[in-house]
């Protein structure tokens, strides 16, 4: 079957849950061996998400993690698959409060149904909560796992701290999830960096003739007012 891609418009995000500062997410910032992840399961999109395939996106602060899940999610929407996009804190709060999705489903409920799930940020912490604790984290992905539902993770954990810490949960998804190693540069620092020099140099240039206040002409002095 040909997949028809279509574009997605702002209440598809809305309804992934990708936050707005995301949503134009371009390939080009992500690091080389995380986008040839990318390509390669974009390539064979139906097949891997059915089998389901699915990945952790392992590395430090800032490298591009969320951003590349980010952009395999949208890619996977825009051809037809329902997605939603979670961090592993939100999705905790979300199963406390009983969070609905919509009127017939809670946030819960949703997370297990969708054909794709990024669930970003799984920290060390996670391990011990009462509430989606390992335990949780684990029936969470064997269920999805069952029902043919493709999920994706994003940590900072190395791969021994994330097996000294979740030790079920990674020999349970040995088969189906592979481990994609983003690394590069900070983007969030260098973002910073640069958005800093820009401002510093705005402020440092005097301003263009054009936006020099107009000079008071010689014969409009008080007396004549
Ligand atoms: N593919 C991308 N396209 C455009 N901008 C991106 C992309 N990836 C990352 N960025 C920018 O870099 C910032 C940091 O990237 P991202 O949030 O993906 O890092 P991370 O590895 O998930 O970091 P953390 O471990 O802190 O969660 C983002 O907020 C975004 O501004
Ligand atoms: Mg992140």
């Amino acid at each position: 079957m040909v997949l028809q891609r279509r574009v997605l418009k702002r209440r598809d995000y809305e309804r992934m849950g990708i936050p707005a500062t995301l949503w134009s997410v371009d390939a080009n910032k992500v690091p080389p061996g995380a986008l040839m992840f990318l390509r390669r399961y974009a390539g064979r999109l139906e097949e891997l998400l059915r089998r389901p395939a699915g990945a952790y996106f392992l590395g430090p602060k800032g490298v591009g993690k969320t951003g590349a899940a980010v952009l395999l999610l949208k890619y996977i929407k825009e051809h037809g698959f329902s997605c939603l996009f979670i961090s592993v804190g939100e999705l905790r709060q979300a199963l406390r409060g009983r969070v609905q999705f919509d009127t017939d489903t809670s946030v819960w409920d949703r997370a297990k149904e969708v054909d794709a799930l990024v669930l970003d940020e799984l920290r060390a912490a996670d391990a011990g909560e009462a509430v989606l604790g390992a335990r949780d984290l684990e029936d969470l992905l064997e269920h999805r796992y069952q029902f043919r539902k493709a999920t994706f993770i994003t940590t900072r954990m190395t791969v021994s701290e994330r097996l000294s810490t979740f030790a079920g949960l990674v020999s349970k998804t040995t088969g189906y999830l592979v481990d994609v190693p983003v690394d590069g540069q900070d983007q969030r620092e260098a973002l910073k960096n640069s958005l800093t020099e820009s401002l510093v140099a705005e402020s440092a240039t005097p301003p263009s003739s054009s936006h020099r206040p107009a000079p008071v002409p010689p014969n409009k002095t008080r007396g004549h007012y």
